[in-house]
């Protein structure tokens, strides 16, 4: 049973509300691209988590979403005229465009020297999927939309129908994951599916299914297991991407439903309902299929209700129900609003008063899930799920297992945007930080090979399911990406053009992407050597150590031709979130090597630091303790400090820092810069590493 003021949580959405704040941190499809087709057309009125805007596309296509009340005197833009690039307010004339600028005063004298300071709320939009997206939280967290293929699919692929249902999202979405209902709300008297439902009979033989429910990067996979015959199982699995979809288990080849649940305020909320086939447009047959009334309901015309709703009982027809269906309400989603609309006497559901069984475990995940998210934003955590939108690549699928088999052995789970899986890819180098991020390319759906020195290195990736191979050369067969993360650059130029190296085999027009850090003037020099074998060298160095690796959190700095460093970007974005380009090869390790510049010298005098505090009387891991949020705080103190407090620091890391400060200081005397501090640091890490002080 829920605690009450958890579903107070969980069911508020408005401004500084926990929920709100939490689906603030996601972009959110909101309207129909339909609804705003006509540059200059009428504009329209939009509410959503609570709040009211206005939405328009201006003269030049961009779609704006205004606050919906005039910074003067608070007239609804709704009643403006959409002209020239902005939005007039009806009632003095003030302008705005889709920035919130305001760009035009004309009833005031002083309009033009004033307009500056009268701009409106505004947020970013983006069109995708047949949907208009907004993103209402902090600029400075804005992330990346989401990558789901049912957001990427071309219209060709897709039937959409927007909706809105009156009452509270939650229960909406609760009913999107709950497989069990199926057997019963949307079954036939006599076992059969509904025509033109296309579920599979299985749902409808065996109707207490066994839960699998496995959390994930994006959400959750909720597998229902069901008998298939003597020998098998029918495995129904939905794939739930949090905050705000379902996508809904699907026959083999067969397009699949995702539903979109964004709060429109705490009592109402849209659906947008969308057939997708990820990998060809529908055809004519499902197109009737979409049109049919079951799986999309008929529609008022030029609204967004069903046409069977709750004012007229959803045309329930007792006599279908006594003879031929389970309901008598024709249409799936319509029988999932009559039962979802009103889960008891208000819009909202009170979840204190329920009684859950073991059929209900999806519903309590997910709810968990939500909560826990929200709850830890309230601490100050942000959703890590809205800063890894490549985890949102996965689909649902219906499959058939033998016995004994379970889906969620299976990596990853559930169909693969077709778009990643196909693609092969090699990677050199399974040290600490090369091994996560190749573990996130596969898990991100690609098909990778993967070479170590140490044979043993590579069981983990083949256990995730990548190819093991005997050296570089073989990785790079066929691949059309291959990257790099080892040692120096040494090692880098021996696996790229050493024997059996990647240069012999990989196919012309290959990306050579190295994550190694390595002198720019070698980076240049291998680059050249590629481009006589037609390879396209981005050179693409990262830091963030093995934690952001494993949470995809990197930075990365690329250098090399724009288009090749564009062609890198995708696959890159598996691990890393900050990927900036820095210009032509070895651009991107000149930049790396500003990090360390910092890094290795915040190291030396961290060390210098703490000999200083204990000298002074100071227990130094304290000390340490008290410097977090201060202006001495750094990634240095929350990785080593400690350590080095305690008299150790990483043989490796000095290793590195001598490595990377020896580039340091031979570019600095290269280019005619003194860097008398960084020479004073390398000597001491090498001193450390003379004395065995490490
Ligand atoms: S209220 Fe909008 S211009 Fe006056």
């Amino acid at each position: 049973m829920m605690k009450a003021e958890d579903n107070e949580l969980l069911v508020r959405v408005g401004p500084g509300t926990a929920m709100g704040n939490l689906f603030r941190r996601f972009w959110l499809p909101v309207m129909l691209i339909s609804e705003l087709s006509e540059a200059d057309g009428p504009p329209v009125k939009l509410r959503a988590l609570g709040e009211n805007f206005v939405a328009f596309r201006d003269s030049r296509g961009r779609v704006g979403i205004l606050d919906a009340y005039c910074t003067h005197r608070r007239a609804h833009l709704f009643w403006g005229r959409n002209e020239e690039c902005g939005i007039r307010c009806a009632y003095h004339g003030w302008k705005f465009d889709v920035d919130g600028n305001c760009v035009d005063l004309p009833n005031a004298p002083n309009g033009d020297r004033i307009k500056a300071n009268m701009k409106t709320r505004a947020f970013p939009t983006m069109e995708r999927g047949g949907m208009v997206w907004a993103y209402f939280g902090p600029e400075e967290l804005r992330p990346e939309p989401p990558e789901a293929e049912v957001f990427e699919a071309p219209d060709s692929h897709r039937h959409i129908v927007k909706m809105v249902a009156h009452g509270n999202y939650l229960q909406f979405a609760e009913g999107d994951i709950d497989s069990s209902h199926v057997s019963f709300l949307h079954s036939r008297l006599d076992g059969k599916p509904l025509p033109g439902s296309r579920l599979s009979t299985f749902a409808f033989q065996d109707r207490s299914p066994r839960w699998t429910v496995k959390p994930t990067d994006y959400g959750l996979m909720l597998a229902a297991q069901r008998d298939a015959g003597p020998d098998r199982y029918s495995w129904r699995i939905n794939q739930w991407l949090l905050p705000f979809a379902t996508m809904v288990a699907a026959p083999h080849d067969s397009p699949f439903i995702t539903n979109v649940r964004v709060p429109i305020d705490d009592e109402n909320s849209m659906q947008f309902r969308i057939w997708t086939h990820p990998d060809r447009p529908l055809n004519e047959a499902e197109r009737t299929t979409a049109n049919a009334g079951v799986i999309f309901p008929e529609m008022i015309p030029g609204t967004f209700e069903t046409a069977a709703n709750r004012s007229n009982d959803y045309l329930i027809d007792r006599e279908d129900q006594r003879h031929q269906t389970f309901t008598g309400i024709q249409s799936i989603p319509v029988q999932d609003l009559a039962v979802t609309q009103e889960q008891g006497p208000g819009p909202i559901a009170d979840r204190s008063l329920e009684k859950l069984t073991m059929s209900d475990i999806a519903i309590v995940t997910m709810r968990k899930r939500l909560l826990d998210t929200a709850k830890a934003l309230m601490d100050g955590v942000e959703p890590p799920e809205a800063s890894n939108p490549h985890a949102y690549r996965y689909g649902s699928a219906a499959r058939r297992r033998c016995r004994g088999r379970d889906p969620s052995d299976d990596r990853p789970m559930g169909r693969v945007a077709g778009g990643s899986r196909m693609i092969p890819l090699a990677w050199i180098g399974l040290g600490r930080i090369g091994t996560p991020m190749a573990e996130r390319l596969v898990s991100a759906g690609y098909n990778l090979t993967v070479f170590d020195i140490v044979p043993q290195a590579m069981d983990a990736l083949v256990t995730l399911g990548a190819r093991a191979a005997k050296s570089p050369g073989e990785a790079a067969a066929g691949a059309q990406a291959i990257f790099f993360c080892v040692s120096d650059g040494e090692a880098v130029e021996s696996a790229a053009f050493g024997p059996d190296g990647v240069a012999s085999r990989a196919p012309a027009d290959a990306l050579l992407v190295d994550h190694s850090t390595t002198h720019p003037e070698l980076t240049k020099a291998m680059s050249r050597r590629g481009e006589k074998f037609d390879l396209h060298w981005v050179d693409a160095p990262v830091s963030g150590g093995i934690l952001a690796a494993k949470n995809g959190d990197l930075a990365a700095w690329l250098g090399g031709r724009p288009e090749d460093a564009d062609r890198a970007r995708p696959f890159i974005a598996a691990y890393a979130r900050r990927i900036s380009y820095m210009g032509l090869s070895g651009s991107g390790q000149v930049a790396k090597s500003c990090n360390q510049v910092i890094v290795a010298n915040t190291i030396a005098i961290w060390a210098e630091m703490l000999a200083y505090a204990t000298a002074n009387g100071l227990d130094p891991v304290t000390l340490i303790d008290t410097l977090e949020g201060s202006g001495a705080d750094s990634g240095v103190r929350r990785t080593f400090a400690k350590g080095m407090a305690n008299g150790t620091f990483p043989e490796l890391s000095t290793r590195n820092m001598i490595k990377d400060l020896t580039i340091i200081t031979d570019l600095a005397h290269k280019s005619a810069v003194p860097m008398p501090i960084s020479s004073i640091a390398l000597e001491h890490f090498k001193t450390g590493i003379a004395r065995k002080d490490v």
